[in-house]
C-alpha cells in the first residue's frame, strides 16, 4: 500500500474542492428505495463494520486532482451521471459535488410509476393519468437550472408501481382489467409521459429513457408481474412499440436490468425481438445497472458488455455501485477492503473506457447510483466514491483513473 494515508489526501484535497470542505456531522439519513434486491441468493452473512474515519497526518503533500468525472468521461464521448433525490438538492455539499462532477442525472425515485401516476385523476378520467408531483417538478427545475442532461427512469416496472392501475375502475376490490383495457392504459401512460414533459418544457433535457426495468430473471424466464398477467407475453414488445411511437427521436429508448452479467444470453436474445415489421429496432440501448461487488468477475462483466455491444445498440452503465466482498459474504469496510474497492473501480472503468475507445461498445453515459455512502441505498455496504462524511475514497481515485491513489500496492 502507498505510504499515503487517504485521510490526509482527502483533507488536503478538500482545501481545493469546495464540495468537500468540511466534515459532515449531521448528514441526512439515506432513504433506501424499496425495490427487489439484486439477486435471489442468500442474505449476507457478515455484518459490515462502520467505515473507518481516516486521520490526517500533517507531513504529507496534497493530491492534485486535475480531472472530474465529467471531464474524464467527455474524452470518450460519455456523460458522467449520478442519481438525484430531493434530499440531495437541499444539501449544499451534495449540490456542489454534483455540479462539479456530473452532467447527467437519473432521478432516484421521482419518475418511477408510483411517483407519476395519479389515482384520483385516473378514476375521474377513466384513464390512467400521469401527473408529476411538486417534488418531481422541483427536481426537473433544478436540473434545468444546472444544465443537466437526463435519463428518464422508469416507465414499466414490477416494483414501485401501484397495483390499482391494473384493476377495473382503478379499484383493487374489482377484478383485473382485460388485455385490451390494460394495453390502452399502457399506451395512454406512455403517451402522456412524453407529452407532459414536452408541454412543461422539459423534454429537451432528456437524452434517454428506461422504458422497461427488470423484466427478466436469471433463469431466462420473464419475471411475473401484473403487466405480464394482464397484457400477456408480448407486453414488453408493446411497451417499446408505444414508446417508439410517442417519444421524440432525440430520446434513446432503453431496457434496463440488474445482474446483467448473469442474464447475458437472455438479454441478447430478447432485445433482438424488439423490432418493427420492417426489422428496425424499437430500442436504442440496454442499461446495465451495475450493482456490483469487489469480488465479481470483471472478465464476465466485459464479456457481457461486448456481447450486447456487438448488436450495435448502445450500452450504458445506469446505476453503478460496488459493494465490498461478494453477494453471499459481504465484507466490512476495513482499510484492506476499501483498497480493494479502489482497485476494482479503477479496473472496471479502465476496461470500459478502453472498449469504448476501441469501438467495441457505444456508451452515452456512465451513471453512479449516487456518490456518497451516506446517501446510498446500500449505505451499510459502503459502495460509493465518497465516504459518509463526503471525503473521497480510494474508490473515487480509482474510478477517476488516478491509479497511484486507487489502492494498488506500491511498485
Ligand atoms: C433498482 C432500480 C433503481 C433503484 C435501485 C435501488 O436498481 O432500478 O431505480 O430502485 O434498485 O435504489
Amino acid at each position: 500500500m502507498k505510504k499515503w494515508k487517504l485521510g490526509l489526501l482527502t483533507a488536503l484535497l478538500a482545501l481545493s474542492m469546495t464540495a468537500c470542505s468540511a466534515k459532515e456531522t449531521s448528514a441526512p439519513e439515506a432513504t433506501p428505495t424499496p425495490t427487489a434486491e439484486v439477486t435471489a441468493t442468500p442474505a449476507p452473512t457478515a455484518e459490515p463494520t462502520p467505515e473507518p474515519t481516516a486521520t490526517p497526518e500533517p507531513t504529507e503533500e496534497p493530491i492534485v486532482v486535475t480531472e472530474t468525472f465529467q471531464s474524464l468521461f467527455a474524452k470518450y464521448g460519455i456523460k458522467a451521471g449520478t442519481c438525484l433525490s430531493d434530499q440531495m438538492i437541499k444539501n449544499k455539499k451534495c449540490t456542489s459535488i454534483i455540479t462539479e462532477q456530473f452532467n447527467s442525472i437519473t432521478f432516484e425515485n421521482h419518475l418511477k410509476p408510483e411517483a407519476v401516476l395519479n389515482k384520483q385523476e385516473s378514476i375521474a378520467a377513466n384513464d390512467l393519468v400521469v401527473k408529476f408531483s411538486a417534488t418531481t417538478l422541483s427536481l426537473l427545475d433544478w436540473c434545468k437550472e444546472n444544465n443537466m442532461s437526463l435519463r428518464g427512469h422508469t416507465i414499466i416496472w414490477h416494483s414501485q408501481t401501484p397495483d390499482w392501475i391494473f384493476y377495473e375502475g382503478f379499484d383493487k376490490k374489482n377484478g383485473l382489467v382485460s388485455r385490451d383495457v390494460m394495453l390502452a392504459r399502457m399506451e395512454s401512460y406512455i403517451k402522456q409521459t412524453f407529452e407532459q414533459l414536452e408541454e412543461l418544457g422539459y423534454i429537451d433535457m432528456f437524452y434517454a429513457y428506461d422504458v422497461v426495468n427488470e423484466a427478466w430473471m436469471e433463469d431466462g424466464s420473464k419475471r411475473d408481474s401484473l403487466w405480464l398477467q394482464t397484457i400477456g407475453e408480448d407486453y414488453l414488445w408493446q411497451a417499446f412499440y408505444f414508446a417508439d411511437k410517442y417519444a421524440p427521436e432525440s430520446i434513446d429508448l432503453y431496457y434496463n436490468d440488474y445482474n446483467e452479467q448473469f442474464k447475458t444470453n437472455t438479454l441478447y436474445d430478447f432485445v433482438q425481438t424488439l423490432v418493427d415489421d420492417e426489422g428496425n429496432y424499437l430500442i436504442d440501448g440496454v442499461g446495465f445497472q451495475a450493482h456490483l461487488y469487489t469480488e465479481d468477475s470483471l472478465t464476465d462483466y466485459f464479456t457481457t458488455l461486448e456481447k450486447i455491444g456487438s448488436l450495435g445498440l448502445k450500452v450504458c452503465l445506469t446505476e453503478l455501485d460496488v459493494c465490498l466482498g461478494s453477494w453471499p459474504v459481504i465484507k466490512p469496510a476495513t482499510e484492506e477492503n476499501l483498497l480493494a474497492q479502489g482497485q476494482y473501480y479503477y479496473n472496471l472503468i479502465n476496461g470500459i473506457l478502453q472498449r469504448v475507445e476501441e469501438g467495441k461498445v457505444k456508451m452515452d453515459s456512465l451513471t453512479f447510483w449516487g456518490f456518497t455512502d451516506q446517501l446510498s441505498w446500500r449505505k451499510e455496504r459502503s459502495p460509493l466514491l465518497y465516504d459518509r462524511v463526503y471525503a473521497p475514497k480510494y474508490a473515487f481515485y480509482g474510478a477517476l483513473q488516478m491509479k497511484e491513489y486507487a489502492g494498488f500496492p506500491e511498485e
